[in-house]
């Protein structure tokens, strides 16, 4: 397996494999365009929809599913552009059990189909009002049909884990005689857990022909649909239906980079997964949500803290070994995160109030400080009271007790100066012009440019992105200001994330001024610095 030495698990996974029915090869069927697009309050531009697929493709997922074609005409438009777009991915659509939904995938001109119908007694008496034998009529009629226009037919039974298991097995059975070559299990209400799960799914791996597909979907409700899937995986399935982030009904789908890395890192499944472009796409559909939906800071693997380190303990060993206190490296996921100690502890050490000397040392070692042992000791003591108090200690926070004791700190190099800035706002369409003076290859180059936008921010945001083109493509991925003081003088705090698009390479920055576009325009700059610093490095 690619990046062995990056990945450190528990031996016990060896031992345990033994007993499991693990596939040969993962599939992943990726949801997010259509159950992620169910997730309230999303809802992705037909631009937006196109940039994810790519992006999805680039990934390696083995199953797009664009859209539900009949729901709409912006998801029938976003399926047929998508199934049109030459991807490698394989771009099926979704449609219910009825001659109307297929023929609008079919319209579509979608790769594949996947057809659905509920058979729980729950569903089938509240929501379809039919019987068990009429759902088996619906299923023989519908999936034949589907079959004389699609050679791959994906059936799922709804609500599959609330269905009584003989009709399930039953119902599934009857779809692949019709022409199904792929069964997906659906958990639909999250209502079931990883033991159980896994009863189901090793009873249709037992039951079905050995030639279909067993594939696992499950929702989040209790918190367990990565658990479920991992357990559907031990049990003969062989597709992990997710989403990026996790996005979906409710509670949401198994997140995508959890499932993917638990079965790439802990079972060593072979799969076509580029999981260096995991954080990159995540990061991607993220900044589509319009800040609705955040990567939480605990979320696994793609979170802020999931690499990051405070305890004086853990820095210690991480600067020696990183696998000590992380399973995989970062950069197996696409983080970047250079191979210098140094800049392990400047990216992923935080400091505060577990802060021990061998993190303190290296970070005054990055802003170019020597010490006497004494101001050392000071230094330490006021970081640790500051975070004593309850604060994060910020980079500005750390800056200015480095200063407060020294009385100075070195200059830093710097790869950007803001020259000149003009903004136009009021009741006129905001305008921004920015000069800029920029370290590429040793020298500096002057750059000029002017933008429009939706306030004086945007503009001069986009003025200044403007500079880099075509020396580098910069994203600006998210964006935030808060109040530091109240009251019309208030100071701004602007904290952000950027990310240089050719390198994946993702920079965080932030700065505070009285003045939100300067507060905006500082904290841009700085990100663009370190981003320029990396790669003159
Ligand atoms: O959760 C569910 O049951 C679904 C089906 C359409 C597969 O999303
Ligand atoms: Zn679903």
């Amino acid at each position: 397996m690619e990046g062995k030495k990056e990945i450190n698990v528990s031996k016990m996974m060896e031992v345990i494999r033994e007993e499991l029915l693990l596939p040969e090869k993962a599939y992943f069927f990726d949801t997010t365009l259509r159950d992620g697009e169910q997730t309230p309050g999303i809802s992705f531009t037909l631009e937006e929809k196109i940039s994810i697929a790519r992006a999805l493709n680039e990934l390696g997922i083995d199953v797009i599913e664009a859209g539900f074609p009949v729901v709409s005409q912006g998801d029938f438009d976003a399926c047929r552009e998508i199934a049109h777009l030459g991807l490698d991915s394989e771009v099926i659509g979704l449609a219910r059990c009825n001659m109307v939904d297929i023929d609008k995938v079919i319209e579509a001109d979608m790769d594949s189909i996947h057809v659905f119908i509920a058979t729980s007694d729950l569903h089938l008496k509240e929501k379809l009002q039919m019987t068990r034998e009429e759902v088996l009529e619906q299923i023989e009629k519908t999936v034949s049909y589907a079959k004389e226009h699609y050679s791959t037919v994906l059936f799922s039974a709804e609500d599959a884990t609330r269905s009584n298991l003989d009709f399930l097995l039953k119902a599934n059975k009857l779809a692949v005689k019709c022409g199904a070559t792929r069964i997906n299990i659906p958990d639909t209400v999250g209502t079931i857990t990883p033991k159980a799960f896994g009863y189901i799914v090793r009873k249709h791996h037992e039951f079905l022909p050995k030639n279909v597909r067993i594939a696992v979907h499950c929702h989040n409700d209790f918190g367990l649909a990565v658990a479920n899937t991992i357990a559907g995986f031990e049990n003969g399935a062989s597709e992990a239906q997710t989403t990026i982030m996790g996005l979906g009904e409710r509670a949401g789908n198994a997140s995508f980079e959890e499932t993917a890395m638990s079965l790439y890192a802990l079972y060593g499944i072979p799969m076509n997964i580029n999981t260096r472009r995991i954080f990159p796409t995540a990061k991607l559909v993220e900044s589509y949500c319009g800040g609705k939906i955040k990567i939480g800071r605990l979320q696994p693997l793609i979170g802020q803290n999931a690499f990051a380190h405070e305890s004086g303990i853990h820095a210690h060993a991480m600067i020696k070994n990183a696998r000590t206190y992380e399973p995989l490296s970062p950069e197996l996921i696409g983080i970047k995160r250079s191979d210098s100690m140094e800049e392990i502890v400047r990216q992923s050490i935080k400091l505060g109030k577990h802060t021990g000397g061998h993190a303190l040392k290296a970070k005054l070692k990055e802003l170019g400080v020597n010490t006497t042992e004494e101001q050392f000791n000071k230094i330490m003591t006021n970081v640790k009271r500051f975070g004593d108090k309850g604060h994060e200690v910020s980079e500005e926070d750390f800056l200015a007790i480095v200063k407060d004791v020294l009385g100075q700190i070195p200059e830093q190099e710097q790869f950007v100066h803001l020259e000149e800035l003009t903004v136009l706002t009021g009741s006129v369409t905001p305008t921004a012009t920015v000069k800029l003076q920029i370290k590429n290859n040793g020298e500096y180059i002057e750059k000029l440019a002017s933008s429009v936008g939706v306030g004086p921010v945007d503009a001069s945001v986009k003025a200044i992105v403007k500079c880099f083109e075509p020396m580098s493509k910069i994203k600006l991925l998210e964006y935030n200001i808060e109040a530091v003081t109240g009251g019309t003088e208030a100071l701004g705090h602007v904290s952000i994330e950027l990310m240089d698009l050719e390198s994946n390479h993702i920079v965080k920055s932030s700065a505070t001024h009285e003045d939100i576009v300067m507060s905006s325009v500082l904290a841009l700059l700085k990100g663009l610095n370190r981003l320029l610093k990396a790669k003159n490095s």
